[in-house]
């Protein structure tokens, strides 16, 4: 509404604006107050008039998709209102005896031309109107952009150094249970936990590192895949069996992130929840087509049907990443049975000679 009246008040600015053109070219200077208030007036009337003309009628077509999608209609819509009630307000004026239009046909003439100029007038004015929405848009995109930025941080967080404090915080509570009672064993869960934290201060730099996937260019994408699966045997005292087979090449480097980001979260969740002492990694890359990944645990397993509460971000933070690089995440677990997690990810198509 402010908009609108807004918009009614320029038009009655501009209405002034060509009555002193058309005062300057008929009449030259004004020679008496009463024409120079007379042409103001006029103006202003005119100006309100055919903007509130515009306005309501615009507000009822605007119904109508065709009408919105349309330019020609829009700008055929403003010729007939403009020219039309400029000349149903200029028509009292052709009555009286010292007025600008001398007979109805010049009043009408002069709407014809009225009518060329609104157009243009409301020509700038959508001009404008795009101008702002791109504008708009824009910003709404930009701020998008810093959400998902957020997101993606939070789940590189969480999939690397709140990992290393859940172990440490585990620690912690059973060193206030036995630090009295069994000062020895709790030394050895002091020096576990020291060794605990330099490795989340490394976890940290790596993560700050990884950030911008430096270390996938560096290592290349199988031998990162290895490393991490090393790690976990020697850490954790899994046996993991892995198999990498395939062109890593054809893999683009945000489907390497996910992928990395991926694996290192479910042999998390396997140390943490499945009480496994095997587990299988398998990734396959195919020339064309689907790169397909498999995860597999002897484990207790679990039922996933059962809604994951807050608070836990890994399996949702995992499909989040394969659905952002267009693929298909799924987990089957069967309690008492094992879990396994099966991706399949489009291998992005070479890409051609430019023309
Ligand atoms: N390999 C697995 N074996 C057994 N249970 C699993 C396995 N993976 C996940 N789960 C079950 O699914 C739940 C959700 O896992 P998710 O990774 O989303 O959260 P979390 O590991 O509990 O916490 P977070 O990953 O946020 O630190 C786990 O609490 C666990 O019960
Ligand atoms: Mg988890």
């Amino acid at each position: 509404m402010r908009k609108q009246l807004r918009t009614i008040l320029n038009s009655g600015l501009i209405g002034i604006g060509i009555a002193f053109m058309f005062m300057l070219t008929i009449e030259g200077f004004p020679s008496s107050l009463i024409t120079f208030l007379t042409y103001t007036g006029f103006g202003l009337t005119a100006g309100v008039l055919i903007a509130t003309a515009f306005i309501v009628t615009r507000g009822f077509f605007s119904r109508f998709p065709v009408y919105n999608a349309c330019l020609m209609l829009r700008i055929g819509h403003a010729y007939l209102v403009c020219t039309v009630t400029f000349f149903l307000a200029a028509l009292p004026v052709t009555a009286l005896p010292w007025s600008f239009f001398p007979s109805r046909l010049v009043a009408f003439q002069t709407s014809l031309g009225v009518g060329i100029i609104s157009v243009l007038i409301g020509l700038a004015f959508e001009y404008l109107d795009i101008k702002d929405e791109r504008l708009r848009l824009e910003q709404k995109n930009k701020e998008l952009a810093v959400l998902e930025e957020r997101n993606r941080i939070a789940r590189e967080l969480h999939d690397s150094v709140s990992q290393s404090l859940f172990g440490i915080s585990l620690n912690l509570k059973t060193l206030g249970l036995i630090h009295e009672t069994q000062p020895e064993r709790a030394k050895v869960l002091i020096a576990q936990l020291k060794e605990m934290v330099e490795e989340a201060q490394r976890e940290m730099r790596l993560m700050i590192y990884e950030l911008q996937p430096v270390i996938l260019q560096e290592k290349g994408f199988f031998e990162a895949l290895e490393t991490l699966c090393t790690r976990f045997q020697t850490c954790y005292g899994l046996e993991i069996i892995f198999r990498f087979q395939g062109d890593e090449t054809k893999v683009d480097q945000q489907t390497q992130l996910v992928l990395y980001r991926v694996l290192q979260e479910a042999l998390h969740n396997i140390v943490k929840h499945a009480q496994a002492t095997k587990a299988q990694v398998i990734l396959t890359v195919p020339d064309t087509g689907m790169l397909r990944a498999k995860i597999e645990d002897n484990g207790v397993g679990f039922d996933v049907s059962k809604p994951i509460s807050t608070g836990q971000f890994g399996l949702a933070g995992m499909e989040k990443r394969i659905t952002e690089v267009n693929g298909a995440f799924s987990i089957n677990s069967v309690p008492g049975k094992g879990t396994t997690i099966t991706v399949r990810v489009p291998l992005s198509p070479p890409s051609g000679p430019s023309c």
